[in-house]
């Protein structure tokens, strides 16, 4: 096995074992499933960790369930990029953005007043049509060095490049890159948001680890594979979002910008945090939360009490599967995106509901499966007059809030 972004050897880590593809939601509970290995492996050259297997992008993305939500907290985020953005220099107000992986277009919605134009590439073809219905200007297609050379041809190249969360979802980052490299201008910047492996191994967030989620990038792979396309990073952020999320930003090695103190910073940190030793309690660590989640559950269950999941999240199908749920310990699972209502947890056979359901349930417990919104879904429920229901959040460690 070797290292998809530096090509050193790399060596096992973490086996979930065989699991669905976490986003594809099951029309009934009698679909037929695929399953594939989920396995994470770590390389010591670069602080890269992978999955072995990659699942090809076709399956995944072609019919997409994951749109982006509208949230009070994604549009905290995004405000924090673009305050970044304009008070470093990145963008103006005349500038060009590009995102690849955009999604029904929501960043590219919160940008487009604030600069001169957008454009969005996305491969799932219901989702982009739902961003062009919307309004934002979205190709339909995989990004990479050929789409890259034809979107130059008709859109010019772009003053910034976003690519959020998507350059894990892809078993070749290099085919994203190269196409970075060969679309942006000579003195733009890109913009490169993703779950940042050290918080994902510090805050033990193995429900991360999901066949979309090919790579779990350090700053250490990353200025790897950036160098290898001629692009220099300058400057680096963290951002609570989605688990704790870590932001790049690059220039093309001709370019002038200056490289920001916050590289030295956090390149300083993660040399001094993410070790060997970080991964193997890491690794100790899942084996323990696994057990005391299965043993609450079944605590509870043994009241003859209630559960639902909240949120039908790509998260909580590694983390109902991984731990063993199913439709006999977890009644339902609450989720506010429609496509999802009604379709079922692959493997663990769980029917999602709208947020209504579960108001009206009032179950015992929610399994907090969408943790990283845990302050939003609290507040939701409670305002909806539940004061009843507890939580229970699985990561980092397994406690009833
Ligand atoms: P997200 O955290 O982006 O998860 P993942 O990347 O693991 O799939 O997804 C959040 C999910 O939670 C999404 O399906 C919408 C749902 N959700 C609710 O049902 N209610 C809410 O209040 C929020 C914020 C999200």
């Amino acid at each position: 096995m070797t290292c998809r972004i530096c090509g050193e050897a790399t060596s096992l880590l973490l086996d979930l074992g065989s699991m669905p593809p976490a986003n594809r939601l099951k029309a009934s509970r009698a679909d037929t499933e695929q399953h594939y290995p989920l396995a994470v492996e770590r390389c010591l050259s670069c602080f890269n960790l992978q999955l072995t297997y990659c699942v090809a992008e076709e399956e995944l993305y072609s019919h997409y369930f994951y749109l982006t939500p509208d949230s009070p907290s994604l549009r905290a985020h995004y405000r924090f990029l673009t305050d970044h953005m304009f008070g470093e220099g990145y963008l103006s107000h005349d500038s060009f953005v590009f995102e690849i992986g955009s999604n029904v277009g929501r960043f590219l919605e919160h940008l487009k007043p604030l600069v001169g134009k957008v454009h969005g590439i996305d491969p799932a073809g219901n989702v982009c049509r739902m961003a062009v219905d919307n309004g934002i200007d979205t190709t339909c297609g995989f990004f990479n060095r050929e789409t890259a050379a034809a979107l130059e041809r008709t859109h010019g190249a772009p003053d910034v490049i976003v690519a959020r969360h998507c350059a894990a979802h892809n078993k070749d980052p290099h085919a994203i890159i190269s196409g970075v490299a060969e679309l942006l201008a000579d003195d733009g910047y890109f913009l490169m948001e993703n779950a940042y492996a050290l918080n994902t191994l510090v805050n033990n967030e193995f429900d991360q680890i999901y066949h979309e989620h090919m790579f779990y990038y350090s700053i250490r792979s990353v200025v790897r594979l950036f160098a290898l396309h001629g692009l220099r990073l300058i400057d680096v952020l963290q951002a609570p979002i989605h688990g704790g999320s870590i932001v790049f930003v690059a220039v093309k090695d001709g370019s002038k910008a200056a490289e920001r103190p916050s590289v030295a910073v956090e390149a300083g940190r993660e040399a001094a945090v993410l070790t060997e030793d970080l991964l193997k309690k890491f690794v100790d660590h899942v084996h323990v939360n696994r057990a005391r989640l299965s043993d609450l559950i079944n605590e509870i269950l043994g009241r003859n009490q209630t559960i639902w999941a909240y949120g039908a999240t790509a998260k909580g199908v590694t983390l109902m599967n991984y731990v063993g749920l199913d439709s006999r310990h977890i009644s339902y699972c609450a989720d506010s995106t429609p496509i999802k209502q009604g379709k079922y947890i692959p493997m663990a056979n769980i029917e999602i509901r709208s947020e209504q359901d579960a108001f009206d349930a009032q179950p015992d417990y929610f399994l907090l499966t969408a943790w990283n919104y845990k302050e939003e879904v609290i507040s939701k429920i409670r305002n909806s007059g539940n004061m009843t229901s507890r939580f229970i959040l699985p990561i980092p460690t397994t406690q009833i809030i």
